[in-house]
């Protein structure tokens, strides 16, 4: 190659300087959606060294579900947590912990053991009514049928719901009080009920968070109770490295266009943003919408991926009142004649907890939640302290000094509180949702975690995974990414 005159290589270097800046772009990645996944992709580009992000989220804090409420009148006001509350699954020994406690233990976030199976108080429409025998009876069922969804899975045989599982373990609930129990132990966690659920994705999805001989961290659940909420975790995390140059908040995305040179992101204001990558984080029940666009659509399988997965939903319902009037122990659970009407009762009012703060908080999920979701508040409050009424028939109960719920189903940046498996569960379906598509439109969240759908430490592990391979392709100058399976077949 014959050496360039200094002319020539000052010509050429100017043209590249045009041409760099055509193309220039605003971001390497663009990580779509500021919840533990994204703050947690921002984090592993930033170890990796590459700085050249923009976070971008609709909302005006970082956190994502994350949510908090301050209720109650001035003076005796309190914050509460809108969405998640409770770090699930500890430490067994020196086995894995859930790095969700990391986070809060770094950052002095205040969580306190809530005892769910020991601690618990028993109701019917009569009032007082302990059902202790036929609640033990339904835990030994709930341990049948993730045993026996083991057995299934290793003789390689189909998966069906969670209620053929029950049925096929001899566990057929009849009674209210049977129904209730029953559905603390599955729905509460599920958001779902056992029709709804698949049998080996739940049964799967408990071992790995909470039965240390599967390789989960243990049974434990902790119930966050700092003041600054639950999402300072979070917050004060991407403080230790996000510059404010990094993040873009009050920013709702409307379109992302991609193809396998780039991509173009547009915000509900006109805004565009330009990047060699997108991490997209938004939930699945966001992308089971038509609130964001793609441009092209996204290909059959991945749409097949989005539409396989359920977003659940999950309501707490808050309740102040001027004092205590009800249950010491930390959980209520009141069996009516219908299957999940109002049935676990939480006490924040109690000497773990918040003391003091005459909070008391029920919480209902699935088809009930979005029955919910439609009434007034009104409507809702007055449904509530009728069953209060019901489970203290000698209480004259008095009017709450507040009343608070969340509307995750219809909010249109969640469509939903988490992901949930219907049968049948096939994990390729989270592969492919996890898979790229035209090696820049990458996907991260909650609901692509095999091992922990619905958690908080599900979303850690996706943000941090995904984008440790993201990472490795920008090293490799461009990779096709996380691969998919075009078909899935019986
Ligand atoms: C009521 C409830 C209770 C829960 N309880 C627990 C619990 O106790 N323990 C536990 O471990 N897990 C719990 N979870 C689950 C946990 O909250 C989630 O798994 C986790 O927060 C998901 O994080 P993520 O980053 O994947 O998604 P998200 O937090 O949903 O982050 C996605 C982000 O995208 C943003 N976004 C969406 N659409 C757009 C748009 N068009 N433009 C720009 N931004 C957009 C959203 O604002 C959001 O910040 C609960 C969830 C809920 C709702
Ligand atoms: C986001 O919008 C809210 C409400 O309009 C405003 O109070 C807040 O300052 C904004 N935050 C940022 C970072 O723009
Ligand atoms: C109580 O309300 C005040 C004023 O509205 C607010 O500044 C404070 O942060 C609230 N406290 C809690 C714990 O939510
Ligand atoms: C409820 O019943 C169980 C088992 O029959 C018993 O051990 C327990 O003491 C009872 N609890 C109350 C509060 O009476
Ligand atoms: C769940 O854990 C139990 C052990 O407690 C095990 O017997 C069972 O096989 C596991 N189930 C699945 C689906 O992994
Ligand atoms: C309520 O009062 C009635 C009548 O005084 C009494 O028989 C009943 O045991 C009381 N119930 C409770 C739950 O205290
Ligand atoms: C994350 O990636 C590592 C390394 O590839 C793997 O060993 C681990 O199982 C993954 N974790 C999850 C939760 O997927």
């Amino acid at each position: 190659m014959k050496a360039l005159t200094p002319t020539l290589l000052l010509f050429s270097s100017a043209l590249a300087a045009v041409y760099n800046r055509e193309i220039e772009k605003d971001a390497s990645v663009l990580i779509l959606g500021g919840g533990v996944t994204g703050v947690i992709a921002a984090r592993t580009l930033h170890e990796r060294g590459h700085d050249n992000f923009i976070v971008v989220d609709a909302r005006g804090e970082l956190g994502g579900r994350m949510q908090t409420e301050s209720i109650g009148p001035p003076g005796r006001n309190f914050t509460v947590e809108q969405g998640p509350n409770w770090v699930q699954g500890t430490q067994t020994g020196n086995g894995p912990k859930n790095p969700i406690l990391t986070l809060a233990e770094k950052h002095g976030v205040k969580t306190q053991f809530n005892d769910l199976f020991g601690s618990l108080s028993f109701f019917d429409f009569n009032g007082a009514f302990n059902f202790t025998d036929v609640f033990n009876d339904e835990d030994d069922d709930f341990t049948s049928l993730t045993v026996s969804a083991g057995t299934r899975l290793q003789k390689g045989l189909l998966d069906l719901n969670a209620r053929s599982g029950y049925s096929l373990v001899g566990s057929n609930p009849l009674s209210h009080t049977a129904q209730t129990s029953e559905y603390y132990l599955f729905d509460w966690e599920y958001a779902q009920t056992p029709e709804e659920s698949s049998w080996i994705g739940s049964s799967l999805n408990n071992n790995f968070t909470f039965e240390p001989e599967m390789g989960g961290f243990s049974e434990d659940n902790l119930l966050c109770i700092d003041q600054r909420g639950f999402k300072t975790i979070i917050q004060a995390e991407a403080a230790e490295f996000l510059k404010p140059s990094q993040l873009m908040l009050n920013s709702t995305v409307k379109t992302i266009e991609y193809s396998t040179s780039g991509v173009k992101v547009t915000l509900t204001n006109g805004k565009t943003l330009s990047a060699d990558y997108v991490l997209v984080t938004f939930s699945v029940g966001v992308l089971q919408n038509s609130d964001v666009s793609f441009s092209p659509a996204l290909p059959d399988w991945k749409q097949e991926a989005i539409q396989s997965i359920t977003m659940a939903t999950y309501t707490k319902i808050f309740l102040q009142f001027p004092d205590v009037f009800w249950f010491d122990t930390e959980m209520g659970l009141y069996a009516d004649l219908e299957r999940g009407k109002y049935p676990v009762w939480q006490s924040l009012d109690h000497k773990d907890f918040l003391p003091g703060s005459g909070i008391l908080f029920v919480t209902v999920t699935g088809d009930y939640s979005k029955r919910v979701e439609a009434l007034s508040d009104e409507q809702v409050q007055s449904e509530a302290l009728a069953v209060l009424q019901l489970m203290f028939p000698n209480t004259s109960i008095p009017e709450p000094t507040a009343f608070f719920f969340p509307r995750w189903h219809s909010n249109p940046l969640f469509r939903g509180s988490y992901s949930n498996m219907p049968a049948a569960f096939v994990p390729t379906h989270q592969d492919n949702l996890r898979a790229t598509v035209s090696d820049r439109l990458w996907f991260a969240g909650e609901a692509t975690s095999f091992k922990y759908y619905g958690f908080l430490h599900g979303a850690y592990f996706e943000g941090l995974n995904v984008t440790n391979k993201l990472a490795d392709c920008i090293e490799m100058g461009g990779c096709t990414g996380l691969p998919h399976v075009e078909e899935i077949k019986q």
